[in-house]
């Protein structure tokens, strides 16, 4: 039995507009998820004890492939489709160094997540990342990082319909401050920010989300400016990362999460959060991930913002996100 563990992250700049090959900053944030593999005699048996779920348990095999669980058939399927396709990925990863079973090989896999699902928090990366590295490993291979997140890209992509950018799954594999470009990524040396997170207890559909922006771009080819504009955000964020300019850094965050606004992905919950932040004296505040619901990210002093978004009533939790710099962790059992 092997077990691994890989964090969620914040986006500070650049969600959306990295799909269209602007850069992107993630951030890996301290909630994990916790992937535990076992191998079986064949087939895939995926349990999961808390992905803001109920909890579920189905089973992929030979005989059984519909599973009997009360929760919406859309979450289900899509938690079930990131699991199946990085279980794919090891077996080919084991098979392509010469692991004679590994393409027919059966697991157990169990998922305990503190993650969110769709809430903007890169649950489905994390989960995925430390799947691809247990599952190896109960395969007997330790696969370097840099494939593991090019596997779990994979994924994601894969899943996601083609509309995926490394950024997500890079951040939880390599942990830390990254920045994501087309297909290239690296670690940022940064400061640990003061960053808060508030949650509305909701989600996006990032898959809908991302064809919306998609849609709203190609009938007002204009949008396409906003896009952009959300890239130099980025790259004059970079330099405020390295210089620890925080006033610049939360500027910065204010006008991406206008500009996100722009393009529709906002939610009347997610603006509340952000507003009362900004009131209680955050230096920036914008929505992170996908949006239509979910997360917003802060910069400030976090007992004050914590506070602050307790108060608003669409906030479900409000908790300081500390900077998260191992990525990858390979668990004792
Ligand atoms: O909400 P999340 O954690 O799935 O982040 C989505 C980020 C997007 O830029 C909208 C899509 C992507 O794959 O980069």
């Amino acid at each position: 039995m092997t077990a691994s563990t890989a964090p969620g992250k914040v986006y500070l700049f650049g969600e959306h507009a990295v799909v269209y090959g602007e850069p992107a900053v993630p951030c890996a944030i301290g909630l994990r998820a916790r992937v535990t593999v076992e191998r079986r005699a064949d087939g895939l048996r995926v349990q999961a004890g808390d992905l803001s779920l109920d909890g579920f348990a189905v089973e992929y095999g030979a005989t059984d492939t519909t599973p009997e669980v009360d929760v919406s058939p859309s979450l289900l399927e899509a938690a079930m489709s990131y699991v199946n396709e990085a279980v794919t990925q090891a077996r080919e990863a084991a098979a392509e160094r010469g692991v004679e079973a590994a393409r027919a090989a059966g697991f157990e896999v169990t998922v305990d997540s503190e993650i969110p699902l769709g809430a903007g928090l890169g649950s489905s990366a994390a989960v995925v990342v430390a799947t691809i590295d247990a599952a190896t490993r109960e395969l007997g291979v330790e696969l370097p990082r840099e494939e593991v997140a090019d596997r779990a890209y994979r994924v994601e992509r894969s899943v996601q319909n083609g509309e995926a950018s490394r950024a997500d799954t890079f951040c939880a594999t390599m942990g830390g401050v990254v920045r994501v470009e087309g297909e290239s990524c690296r670690t940022l040396g940064t400061p640990d920010l003061p960053l808060v997170v508030g949650y509305d207890g909701g989600a996006g559909d990032t898959g809908a989300l991302v064809a919306q922006v998609r849609e709203l771009r190609e009938t007002y080819p204009f949008v396409g400016d906003t896009v952009s504009a959300i890239g130099d955000v980025v790259r004059r964020g970079e330099t405020a990362l390295a210089a620890d300019d925080r006033e610049t850094l939360g500027e910065l965050m204010n006008i991406n999460h206008g500009l996100l606004a722009a393009v529709g992905v906002s939610a009347r919950s997610l603006d509340a959060m952000v507003w009362a932040a900004r009131d209680a004296g955050a230096r920036g505040a914008k929505l992170t991930g996908a949006g239509g619901g979910g997360c917003i990210v802060a910069l400030g002093d976090p007992d004050e913002l914590e506070r602050a978004l307790a108060y608003v009533p669409g906030c479900e939790d409000a908790f300081h996100a500390e900077l998260d710099t191992d990525g990858l962790r390979r668990e004792e059992r």
